[in-house]
């Protein structure tokens, strides 16, 4: 790992990930052909983008500048103009972010003043607040990776960003009735979903306790059948819309066809994903959302196992394979299949 940070390249690409991954997202990367490069902690470059979305990035903008240096007034002026420069139509919706490191985590207070200096620059008029409502708009996700060293400037589509969190950090509030820090994941894994489910949908949650995710689905109006061996939050157990299976979920079948599959089972991946591809095959779920652990050293070795079981033997399309800002030793699925 380079001790201070290289200087990312204007045309190449600039990845954000989870810091203690960067190896990953390079070996990623390097199986894609798109030569990698890594730049520092928590960030990697490469050249385009890889027809798989790459697992082990949150976040990845093509580099529009080299590392800008200088007076915070001058850094914020050469952002600005060449924010300009980039030629879209559309809106743009501007965000300062610092890799996600204890070092330049120290640069937030400067990432903030930046990112109100640029935009204090830019015309008003094509400027989006909301980054939520960036896809629909056409909007183009400019990135301003502020790190102790410098500023890099970097830009995507947003109908093309792998997320539209500032770098990918999805920060997301605990829900006061939550039990679980778990409940987070999922909240961030629906986040990125063209459907949701809510209320009158049948889910089913492999994995269950003590109940983060049942709550969640409980609380959008679902039903939920919760399958685990361990106990659910009492107030879950008997509330009226949830149905606790206590047995292991390679026991368990459901009575018919459900909307979405819910899996969180703190499981060996492989079995999981053969689990999986089972209610692929059979057709017993719509919608799946899945956290995969992967506590093993060599993680895309069996990464690739995992996600052509999912789609060789399950049957699961659009799979979407991604470490999300929750997700630690893990990566969170999502994939759907035709009724
Ligand atoms: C990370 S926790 C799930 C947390 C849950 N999603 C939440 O939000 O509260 C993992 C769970 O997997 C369960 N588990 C492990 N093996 C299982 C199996 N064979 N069948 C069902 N659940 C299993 C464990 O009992 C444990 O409750």
């Amino acid at each position: 790992m380079p001790p201070h940070l290289l200087a990312p390249r204007p045309g190449r690409w600039l990845w954000t990930c989870r810091a203690g991954f960067e190896a990953h997202l390079y070996e990623e990367l390097a199986w894609a052909g798109a030569q990698p490069r890594l730049l520092g902690e928590a960030l990697v470059e490469s050249d385009g983008v890889p027809g798989l979305k790459p697992a082990f990035a949150r976040a990845g903008h093509r580099v529009v500048t080299p590392l800008l240096e200088g007076t915070p007034e001058s850094v914020a002026q050469a952002a600005a103009r060449a924010v300009a420069a980039l030629s879209t139509r559309g809106p743009w919706a501007v965000q300062a972010f610092t890799p996600d490191t204890p070092r330049a985590n120290t640069q937030t207070a400067r990432a903030e003043a930046l990112e109100a200096a640029v935009r204090a620059q830019l015309p008003a008029e094509r400027l989006l607040d909301d980054e939520q409502r960036a896809r629909e708009a056409g909007a183009l996700l400019v990135g301003l990776c502020v790190a102790p060293e410098g500023v890099v400037v970097g830009a995507v589509a947003a109908s093309e960003a792998l997320s539209l969190a500032p770098g990918g950090r999805r920060r997301m509030k605990r829900a006061g009735e939550s039990p679980s820090r778990a409940a987070m994941k999922l909240e961030e894994a629906l986040d990125g979903l063209a459907f949701e489910p809510g209320r009158g949908d049948v889910c089913v949650d492999l994995g269950a306790a003590p109940g983060g995710w049942t709550q969640r689905l409980v609380s959008r109006g679902a039903r939920v059948v919760a399958v685990d061996p361990a106990k659910l939050m009492p107030e879950l157990a008997a509330h009226p819309r949830v149905r606790h299976m206590q047995e292991s979920a390679f026991a368990y079948a459901p009575e018919e066809p459900v909307d979405w599959l819910f899996c969180d089972m703190a499981w060996r991946p492989l079995e999981v994903a053969q689990l999986l591809a089972k209610w692929g095959r059979r057709g017993w779920a719509h919608h799946l959302v899945a956290n995969i652990k992967l506590p093993m050293k060599d993680k895309n070795p069996w990464l690739m196992r995992v996600r052509h079981t999912l789609a060789g033997e399950g049957g699961w399309e659009g799979i979407s394979v991604r470490q999300l800002y929750h997700d630690r030793d893990e990566v969170t699925v999502t994939a759907h299949r035709m009724r």
